[in-house]
């Protein structure tokens, strides 16, 4: 591969901007400094962009079985609605069978993004079976290059659905072999019970989704998996906190010490509980767990990202079509799969809603896309900054871009768009995954099969060092 230089451009990473260019070769990022001499290398005009780092989504779903169904996007069609926002690395959850291994999990996540993704990628394990033999394996997923699992207190009456007492133990298991444990947190009982009750009230509609999981469900659950890794004695992810109560337990959690990430996502930002009050059976395009809150949550959700309590920003993308797949509880809310695309819309809705409105610094949006997500998802300093030796993964980003979202322009596999008219000022003009062009004014341009695996290794970070 050449040598490419980006000039002329301001670098934006975690901890300020600056002019300067970059040169890059082989992959990888071997100078950054003004005036660089071209010494051959093919020169991207970079002047009026912020060249920022590629934003890593560490929070997808692509090719997944759930719900009773199998989500919309494969692993070629999410990575390119992902790389069309700017995001060159995924980390997606491999799913563990409930008769198989952890082991198996991976080699078969590895079979669906072969030759398929366009983004690097690494995995997650959701663990669905927490058997002896799964204890004991656990480990073992160092050497894969695997340095985290999630665990699920929600979804009772599915596999994924954890006792407390195993979540535990996990976290126990987690803390000796050095991986992360990532906790979706929500009552699954209560839930179960209040859904059951609503059901019998013959309340079907999908605004009931939300009912029958309030805040407090998703704050007790919070409070607990926190409260079971202080005594465990490991860090803990809390994956997608939504509303203001859950936040405060993580903040609690930050005021005695304790090493807690937490991250929140677009859909809690761009969507609120009115959406899934619409008419008719539309809300459905905006189920997802936990689910969609009153707006007033989000000015709490902001100030959190702005102290530190949530450092990272993921999509949680798990994309279910509108025919077929969310009709499948037309009759009844529950049955209804949960999720949302929203790996193209991530970074476009942190600018518009957080940069533009001067809720965030531009230190701050680079922050959770990118150097945060490394940094907690193992793969720092390789990726999540513009350094020497770093991969040549690189977001020209253009804040003057206006683009209006619509089914047409989007570049997944879903049959709607719950961002549908919404208008995002500023976008990636050009994206680059270690070196290549992936993405280029509104077009896909990398080969399928062209992402790698990322080898990941969680090595704590301190509190201090996700905060800007
Ligand atoms: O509704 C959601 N979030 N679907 C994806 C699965 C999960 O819990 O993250
Ligand atoms: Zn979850
Ligand atoms: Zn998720």
């Amino acid at each position: 591969m050449g040598k490419l230089l980006f000039s002329g451009g301001t670098i934006v990473t975690s901890d300020g901007s600056f002019r300067a260019d970059v040169l890059v070769e082989d992959e990888k990022i071997v100078s950054v400094g003004t005036d660089l001499f071209p010494d051959g290398a093919e020169v991207v005009d970079a002047s009026g962009k912020l060249v920022m780092p590629g934003f890593i989504d560490g929070h997808t779903h692509m090719d997944m079985p759930f719900g009773g169904t199998v989500t919309a996007d494969d692993w070629a069609t999410g990575t390119e609605a992902a790389v069309a926002g700017g995001t060159t690395t995924i980390v997606d959850f491999s799913l563990q069978d409930v008769e198989g291994t952890l082991a198996e999990a991976i080699e078969e996540w590895e079979k669906k993004a072969e030759g398929r993704a366009v983004t690097d990628y690494g995995f997650h394990v959701a663990i669905t079976n927490l058997t002896e033999e799964i204890k004991a394996e656990i480990p073992s997923l160092v050497q894969k290059g695997v340095s985290s699992v999630k665990i699920f207190m929600a979804y009772k009456g599915t596999p994924l659905y954890t006792e407390d007492e195993d979540l535990f133990e996990a976290m126990q298991i987690a803390r000796e072999a050095g991986i992360l444990v990532m906790v979706h947190a929500e009552n699954g009982d209560v839930i179960a019970k209040l859904t059951g009750q609503a059901l019998a009230r013959d309340e079907t509609a999908p605004c009931f989704h939300a009912l029958t999981r309030p805040p407090e469900v998703e704050a007790e659950a919070t409070g607990r998996a926190i409260r079971l890794a202080q005594v465990a004695n490991t860090p803990l992810l809390v994956v997608h906190v939504s509303c203001a109560a859950a936040l405060e337990e993580v903040h609690r959690a930050h005021e005695r010490g304790q090493t807690v990430y937490a991250e929140t996502c677009p859909q809690y930002f761009a969507f609120s509980y009115a959406d899934l009050a619409r008419e008719g059976f539309e809300g459905a395009k905006y189920v997802c767990s936990p689910p969609l809150r009153d707006e007033w949550n989000r000015e709490p959700l902001w100030n959190g990202m702005r102290v530190g309590d949530l450092q990272i920003f993921g999509s949680d993308h798990c994309s279910f079509n509108y025919r077929g797949q969310k009709e499948l509880g037309i009759d009844d809310f529950s049955r209804i799969p949960n999720g949302l695309p929203g790996a193209e819309e991530r970074a476009m809705t942190l600018w518009t809603l957080g940069v533009n409105e001067g809720r965030i610094s531009e230190g701050q949006f680079v922050a959770l896309l990118s150097t945060n997500q490394a940094k907690i998802h193992g793969m720092y300093p390789r990726k999540g900054t513009l350094v020497p030796g770093a991969d040549a993964d690189i977001v020209l980003w253009d804040p003057e871009l206006e683009t209006t979202a619509t089914v047409e322009n989007r570049h997944g596999n879903v049959d709607y768009t719950p961002y549908e008219g919404m208008i995002f000022e500023g976008g990636p003009a050009a994206v680059y995954v270690r070196g290549k062009l992936a993405y280029s004014d509104g077009e896909v341009v990398a080969e399928r099969g062209s992402g790698r695996f990322v080898e990941r290794k969680f090595i704590s970070p301190s509190m201090r060092s996700v905060m800007v």
